[in-house]
């Protein structure tokens, strides 16, 4: 097998190896959990911050929801972003604990990634307009992004984007805590269905082979059907 792919759950994917040495990857990573956006705090990793704006700027979402709000900086920049690229888009900002922050053009709305569906359904999140773009940020747990990812290949249109985060779990050693977390949670969806996103290589390594916190998690809904079991 080519060095860059492995073999997880009966599907050759491309490996979830980030571009990150062992060496770097602690320092990365407490740059990213101490780094700030206009004073709030925001964990986004800075290669990933112009991956984003790349992103905003192909994709021109007219709606950005975000699971995992935490202090709301990662939702106020992605405002900010979209507003820098003349994009009006809505920000809709889930978590299972709402940050005290009132930004203009953001909702934050409560909302457990498990079911996600209860929220959309409260809120009339289906009429919101498209395209969408989707950040999943929130429990990094395998169910939990397993959870998104059967949400959102059903409710995503051709075309549109969610980007699972963090995958660079696995790097830091931590997926065991998360039972595999996103990477396990990629894999197995891949495994069981097969082309309904496409992995953004283009994303993924713009800056080098999975030069990014989210390694093969930059993907987008194809046309294929998505039929999960018992429909
Ligand atoms: C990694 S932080 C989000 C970071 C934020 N997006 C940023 O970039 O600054 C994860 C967030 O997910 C939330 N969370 C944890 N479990 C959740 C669940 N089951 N459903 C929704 N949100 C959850 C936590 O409350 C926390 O605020």
């Amino acid at each position: 097998m080519d060095r860059g792919l492995v073999q997880k759950d009966a599907l050759v994917i491309r490996s979830f190896k980030t571009f990150f040495s062992p060496d770097q990857i602690e320092a990365y990573q407490r740059g990213v959990m101490n780094y700030r956006y206009r004073g709030v705090l925001c964990n986004k990793s800075p290669l990933d911050l112009a991956i984003y704006l790349r992103l905003l700027e192909d994709v021109k979402p007219a709606t950005i929801f975000e699971i995992g709000s935490k202090a709301g900086g990662s939702a106020l920049l992605f405002r900010d972003f979209a507003r820098t690229l003349g994009l009006d888009a809505a920000v809709v900002s889930i978590d299972v604990a709402v940050p005290q922050l009132s930004i203009d053009g953001v909702r934050f709305l409560e909302g457990d990634v498990r079911d996600l569906k209860a929220t959309f359904d409260a809120h009339r999140l289906d009429q919101l307009p498209h395209p969408w773009l989707v950040v999943e940020d929130s429990a990094h747990t395998a169910e939990g992004c397993s959870a998104a990812l059967a949400l959102f290949a059903r409710v995503l249109s051709p075309g549109e984007w969610l980007v699972m985060e963090d995958g660079v779990l696995e790097d830091l050693g931590l997926s065991a805590q998360y039972a595999g977390g996103p990477n396990a949670a990629i894999a197995q969806f891949f495994a069981a269905h097969p082309g309904v996103f496409e992995i953004g290589t283009q994303y993924c390594d713009m800056f080098g082979m999975q030069a990014t916190y989210n390694p093969n998690g930059y993907l987008m809904r194809t046309a294929a059907a998505f039929l999960p079991p018992g429909t």
